[in-house]
């Protein structure tokens, strides 16, 4: 079963909103219609995330399935921030589709929505970054890849895309609308707020071109998130571990990998 760690987080609402963060689900398959490299590929990768979750008893597969009923059973919305899908094959986009079908989640990308390759580099065969997300986007068929907001028992509950480790214009323009509405904000993206990310100077991923106007609107981003009144928090993954830590004047959480059977359930009083 999954195991959850508890985060509290104070709105002042009238009755106590719950939220179950997943992230970093790693699944790893590759189909018919992937390449022999491919499939040997997600076989090897499959290992490895076996061993660095320490052999958990269950498959990513499994755990998803898991959240979803979890997130049921709390009464809980479920925000997923990315590295669903190891990387981008039929397999994966296939199984991943399969699982969410008729579900309701909020999905925010990572990375590796975006990899064919098992490298910090977003190569073949699609020019990076703009014609994978929207790709992406339209495969999916069910989410905005850039920005969602909905607002549940008086808390606008925001996924904003820093899949590629940056804040794209699109995304900050949307997040500064949504501040507009005066609501207590939590706010879940993919890349956890590091020290490269804080300050951004160059792409982490090859074959990523990030123009001035891209560390402009991220920085700008990053310093909303820091100081805003109305963000009461920010939360993340990414790192494949659980961390809480200060930044500007928030909290700043990052949740484990959910291959590892972990998850963090928010509840907002
Ligand atoms: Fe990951």
């Amino acid at each position: 079963m999954i195991e959850l760690t508890h985060t509290k987080l104070h709105a002042g609402l009238e009755k106590p909103v719950k939220i179950l963060h997943i992230t970093d689900i790693h699944l790893t398959y590759a189909d018919e219609s992937d390449t022999p490299e491919h499939r040997k590929l997600m076989e090897k990768r499959r290992g490895v995330f076996r061993r660095e979750g320490g052999f958990p008893p269950f498959t990513p597969k499994e755990y998803f399935e898991q959240a979803m009923a979890l997130a049921k059973k709390e009464g809980a919305l479920l925000v997923c921030t990315g590295d669903a899908m190891d990387i981008y094959t039929h397999g994966n986009l296939t199984v991943f589709k399969d699982i969410i079908a008729g579900e309701d989640l909020m999905f925010s990308p990572g990375g590796h929505e975006h990899q064919r390759v098992c490298r910090r580099t977003m190569e073949e065969p699609y020019p990076y970054p703009e014609t994978a997300r929207a790709k992406l986007e339209r495969e999916l068929g069910c989410f905005n890849l850039y920005f969602e907001s909905r607002i549940v028992g008086g808390v606008n509950i925001v996924t904003a895309d820093n899949s590629l480790d940056y804040f794209p214009k699109k995304t900050v323009e949307a997040f500064k609308r949504e501040l507009e509405r005066g609501l207590p904000m939590l706010v879940f993206f993919h890349d956890a707020v590091w020290d490269e990310l804080l300050n951004l100077k160059a792409p982490y991923h090859e074959n990523v071109r990030l123009t001035e106007e891209d560390y402009r609107t991220s920085h700008e981003m990053i310093e909303l998130l820091l100081h805003h009144p109305l963000v009461l928090a920010t939360v993340a993954g990414h790192g494949h571990r659980d961390e809480e830590r200060t930044l500007g004047s928030k909290t700043h959480y990052m949740t484990s990998g959910l291959f590892k059977g972990k998850a963090r359930l928010i509840e907002i009083e």
